[in-house]
């Protein structure tokens, strides 16, 4: 058996790493991708390759007499690779192939030995391999009836509305008979090549023998965990991360987001998850085209917009993009004072305030003990509930305390606090004013939408908002954000509804949780995640966090660190129950096997 790899392309959507490099020789998951592609066919025992070469052709031979110097390697080149496509190499690699079966692999592939192995292995003469369709995929699809292809449905034959519910995505690896190469499959690439058109797929040929019911082409199902194809740079990080797994806490901590390109649940970024409704995303839908052709309205318009959801003066409201957008202020004007923030909390209040001093939350906050330190402090930190403990302070506590010192600023940040009991503290303050105190709350989390970037800041102190106002550039706010605060107006019912059942899901996961082994203490916190304090011989920091996202694709948040204790401290966002009780049974599988 031989294996045809196709490798004559130009590469252009991987430019600029491209330009020096041949694709297929750029690392993927720790390896090149041609590498990877021979070691598969090596480990299932085929030895001899035909390799069409076309764009830097002297890089491969290179690499491949540098790596595989004793393999059989026939070289074909295609000095036309610009001007044709695929259909011309593989007639210039068929000529190489005479009366025996043959693999056909598309060089752009980070497959696992697996998929060649099933390929190899399967019992069907003729076989493409192909995986469920998912978002995000492109290019040629398939229909399969009792692992049969019925159709090729290349990408201008799929309209907006195609409904891809059933399709398949071809991997464009295959396995052909010698008695389907030699009598149908030969002749019409050369033909059709030769003739017609140069510069298309071999694909559609197939499609067109599939048509005209002039071959059975059987479909492998791969796990699409298996493979990927390498088209532009951002595939590459997706073949880190699928092949790399010792690697992925690391990338997906570089990256801080971006995660929907990688195949996981993510415990670790905190949303409702009930909100918003699925009539609010179709309306999203159907909105997106004049969405994104229109700019946004200006600072003024959506202060308008927000205090009006919120029912307060827009004058003492800034719409942010996303809470973090305040925290560059707040460094400015405040950085250079004396700041106290609690010691766990969000990750950003250290950052923007490095010398600022720390009181406890062990879980639970001293007041008193703050309310010590407030003669000798210029601005204290509330975030209530707090992060990742779940602390919550009574508001009529933290608003008595404001009142008590004016002279301190009070920065409250309230992103979780629609999913506690206690009432805002900016509630009160929209009856009694308080100029001390400054509300910051991040919209992604009781919304549900971190990735449009929505929160705010809020103060009775017009001339601290004023000069944040002063700040904010023409164009802040993204339309699509906007047109997401007015849907929001309609939905109000909605979204209490939601904060409703995502309390019941907390309580629910955390009654799950208290009953699993190896777990110490599940704490009773009012944000829209879960603290839990493990036994660290059954759950050790931080390895934990990869054996959740290797074995089992899950990824939570390590906080052993940041609590300063000997016991691992680990949080979990809420998400819906099916999920919840997904991790419960998997902490369960690794207590009980540990
Ligand atoms: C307490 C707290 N405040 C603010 C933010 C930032 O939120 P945003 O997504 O609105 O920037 C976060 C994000 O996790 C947070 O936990």
């Amino acid at each position: 058996m031989k294996a045809i790899i196709l490798a004559a392309g130009y590469a252009k959507r991987m430019r600029p790493l491209s330009r020096e490099c041949h694709k297929t020789l750029l690392l993927a998951g720790g390896q090149t991708v041609l590498g990877r592609i021979v070691d598969s066919l090596l480990t299932n025992d085929v030895r001899e390759l035909v390799i069409v070469t076309g764009y830097r052709d002297d890089q491969l031979r290179g690499y491949m007499a540098e790596e595989y110097g004793d393999l059989d390697v026939t070289w074909v080149h295609n000095p036309d690779f610009d001007t044709t496509n695929n259909i011309h190499s593989l007639a210039l690699a068929f000529k190489e192939i005479k009366n025996e079966e043959v693999l056909i692999i598309e060089s752009d592939l980070v497959v696992d030995p697996e998929v060649i192995k099933a390929l190899v292995n399967s019992p069907y003469p003729d076989v493409a391999m192909v995986g469920p369709h998912e978002l995000g995929m492109d290019g040629t699809v398939v229909t399969v009836a009792d692992n049969v292809i019925t159709q090729f449905i290349p990408p201008h034959l799929q309209p907006e509305t195609f409904d891809f519910t059933d399709a398949f995505k071809t991997l464009n690896i295959y396995k052909f008979s010698a008695q389907f190469c030699d009598t149908v499959f030969r002749p019409t690439v050369d033909f059709y090549s030769q003739t017609i058109d140069s510069n298309c797929y071999y694909e559609s040929i197939l499609g067109i023998l599939i048509y005209m019911r002039r071959c059975k082409i059987f479909a492998e199902v791969v796990d699409n965990n298996l493979w990927t194809e390498i088209d532009d740079p951002n595939d590459l990080e997706v073949a880190n991360f699928m092949f790399t797994p010792e690697e992925r806490s690391s990338i997906l901590e570089g990256t801080h987001g971006g995660y929907w390109k990688y195949r996981f649940t993510d415990f670790c970024y905190i949303r409702n998850f009930h909100f918003p409704t699925g009539s609010m995303i179709s309306d999203l839908r159907r909105n997106v085209k004049p969405l994104l052709a229109n700019y946004g309205s200006s600072q003024q318009v959506l202060d308008r917009k927000i205090s009006q959801f919120l029912e307060c003066d827009a004058d003492q409201i800034v719409l942010l993009n996303g809470a973090s957008q305040a925290y560059p202020f707040l460094r400015q004007k405040f950085g250079d004072t004396r700041v106290l923030v609690p010691k766990p909390t969000f990750g950003e209040y250290r950052r923007i305030f490095p010398n600022a001093r720390t009181y406890p939350d062990e879980p639970g906050i001293d007041m008193n003990r703050i309310e010590e330190s407030l003669s000798t402090t210029d601005l204290v930190v509330f975030v209530n509930p707090n992060n990742p403990t779940g602390t919550v302070l009574p508001t009529e506590d933290l608003f008595d305390m404001a009142s008590r010192h004016p002279k301190t600023v009070f920065l409250i940040d309230e992103s979780f606090v629609d999913f506690c009991d206690e009432t805002p503290v900016q509630d009160l303050l929209v009856d009694k004013h308080l100029d001390n105190v400054l509300i910051i709350k991040s919209l992604s989390k009781s919304l549900g939408v971190p990735g449009i970037r929505l929160g705010y800041v809020y103060s009775t102190n017009r001339e601290l908002i004023t000069t944040i106002k002063e700040e904010i550039p023409i164009w802040n706010i993204n339309s699509m954000a906007e047109y997401f605060l007015e849907l929001l107006f309609k939905n109000r019912p909605q979204l209490e509804a939601s904060f409703q059942k995502s309390k019941d899901d907390r309580k629910e996961f955390a009654e799950a949780l208290r009953t699993l082994e190896g777990v110490k203490d599940v704490v009773n916190g009012g944000g829209h995640f879960i603290l839990v304090r493990v036994d660290p011989a059954l759950f050790p920091s931080p390895k934990i966090v990869d054996d959740l996202l290797i074995q089992h694709a899950t990824y939570v948040k390590d906080v052993t660190e940041a609590m300063g204790s000997s016991d691992t401290h680990l949080r979990f966002a809420v998400r819906d129950q099916r999920d919840n009780m997904r991790l419960v049974n998997i902490l369960a599988s690794l207590s009980a096997g540990s």
